[in-house]
């Protein structure tokens, strides 16, 4: 059957990708490591765009005592010329700003400073990330105190400011490999259906944004960190990765599904679950647990918040959060796309279909979130038709 080989083929894929640990792990364990000897509240990493025109804050750690970093500037880009940066990319040399209010009394103060003045931000060494003489971004420690910063600071996180740009390039090659990788064995699963591509990458943006609503609006904050945005982008595109089990005739039929035929399209959860769980089965005996989210997922993304959904009848909190998620993203993007059985309803339509379904079908927690941002929503919905 079509599942094993397809099981064997993730095996391998995740084999590779389990060796590797992600960035925001290096970051954590840097976060750790040296706040023995460097006084900081926050560290933050800045990347360069291929033509080293804008600069994008990409990942951050905060020790907790600064207030809405990182998901506050976390996404955000700047062209590279605007902000001072330039300057330390230009001549590769590190960048201590003890006070960084009288700093910006000499000059415009910058989006970028605005954030973080905001958060309570006071002084910073930023040093840029060079690899191969080539500067790839930036790298900032920041505290909430002035006058902390010394030159012997520097001359430690130079080093590691090396060791950083080296960990971050090879982990991004390897995330970009599982990334491709795993984004072609989805489509695979419903290459049967003409713009699955683009309909990948929707659930991907919808559900990111979701969660970094939910973030942002602190509402489950137990469970959503930037780790869970990570993932959600990484893992929602194989939602319906069971699909691959499901026969032609009844996942492309132009017309209603009978009742049998809708009996076996409510296997796909299952056969989704079953793929990733071999893959998962042959990872856990190196004792990490990456497919965790995508197999709920896979299992839980037609489960509805009252248990009426499938497979299990799964009801409110007991459904993964991750999954109460996908099937908002979902359900909202099948309403708005044209499917081989019907017609794309407009933005209001499906808002309103969703809103009457808040606490039925859906997590109503999500949907009050979603609603409350629905002008970022129709924002994003444009850009994504
Ligand atoms: P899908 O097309 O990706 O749809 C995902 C979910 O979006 C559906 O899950 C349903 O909850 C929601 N949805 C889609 N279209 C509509 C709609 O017109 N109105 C409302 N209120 N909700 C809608 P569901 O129903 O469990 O279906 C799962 C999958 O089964 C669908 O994924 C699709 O592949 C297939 N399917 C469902 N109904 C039909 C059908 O009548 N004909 C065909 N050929 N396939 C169907
Ligand atoms: C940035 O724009 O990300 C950073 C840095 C700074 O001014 O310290
Ligand atoms: C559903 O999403 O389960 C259908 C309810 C509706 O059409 O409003
Ligand atoms: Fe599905």
């Amino acid at each position: 059957m079509k599942i094993k080989q397809y099981s064997h083929d993730l095996i391998s894929l995740i084999e590779n990708i389990n060796n590797s640990s992600s960035f925001i792990e290096t970051l954590n364990f840097i976060n750790q490591t040296f706040s023995a000897f460097i006084p900081y509240s926050y560290i933050g990493i800045a990347l360069l765009d291929d033509d080293k025109r804008f600069i994008k804050a990409s990942y951050g750690v905060s020790d907790g005592s600064i207030k809405g970093l990182p998901e506050n500037i976390i996404g955000k880009f700047w062209e590279l010329k605007q902000t001072s940066l330039w300057e330390l990319v230009a001549t590769g040399k590190p960048r201590i700003i003890n006070d960084l209010e009288a700093y910006t009394q000499e000059k415009p103060i910058t989006a970028y400073n605005k954030i973080i003045m905001d958060a309570g931000i006071k002084a910073s060494i930023t040093l840029p990330l060079m690899l191969s003489q080539e500067p790839v971004g930036i790298i900032f420690f920041s505290s909430n105190q002035k006058n902390v910063y010394t030159k012997e600071h520097i001359e430690i996180l130079q080093t590691l400011a090396t060791s950083i740009a080296i960990s971050f390039k090879q982990n991004i090659i390897i995330e970009n490999l599982i990334y491709s990788s795993i984004m072609a064995m989805a489509k695979l699963s419903e290459a049967r259906d003409e713009d699955t591509g683009k309909h990948l990458g929707r659930i991907q943006e919808y559900s990111r944004f979701i969660a970094e609503l939910l973030m942002e609006e602190e509402q489950y904050p137990a469970e959503i960190d930037l780790k869970f945005v990570d993932e959600i982008e990484k893992f929602s595109p194989l939602h319906d990765i069971g699909k691959v089990g499901i026969r032609d005739g009844i996942l492309l039929k132009p017309a209603k599904l009978t009742a049998d035929e809708f009996e076996e399209m409510k296997k796909h959860p299952l056969y989704g679950a079953e793929v990733l769980e071999a893959v998962e089965e042959n990872i856990a005996k190196k004792g990490k647990s990456i497919f965790r989210m995508a197999i709920d997922i896979a299992k839980g993304h037609h489960e509805k918040w009252d248990g009426t959904g499938y497979p299990y009848g799964k009801k409110g909190e007991d459904i993964p959060l991750s999954a109460r998620i996908v099937a908002v993203a979902d359900v909202f993007d099948a309403l708005t796309s044209k499917r081989p059985y019907k017609e794309a309803f407009s933005f209001d339509a499906s808002l309103d279909i969703i809103r009457k379904d808040s606490g039925k079908h859906f997590d109503p927690t999500i949907v009050e979130i979603v609603l409350k941002h629905k002008e970022r929503l129709k924002k994003l919905y444009k850009t994504l038709m």
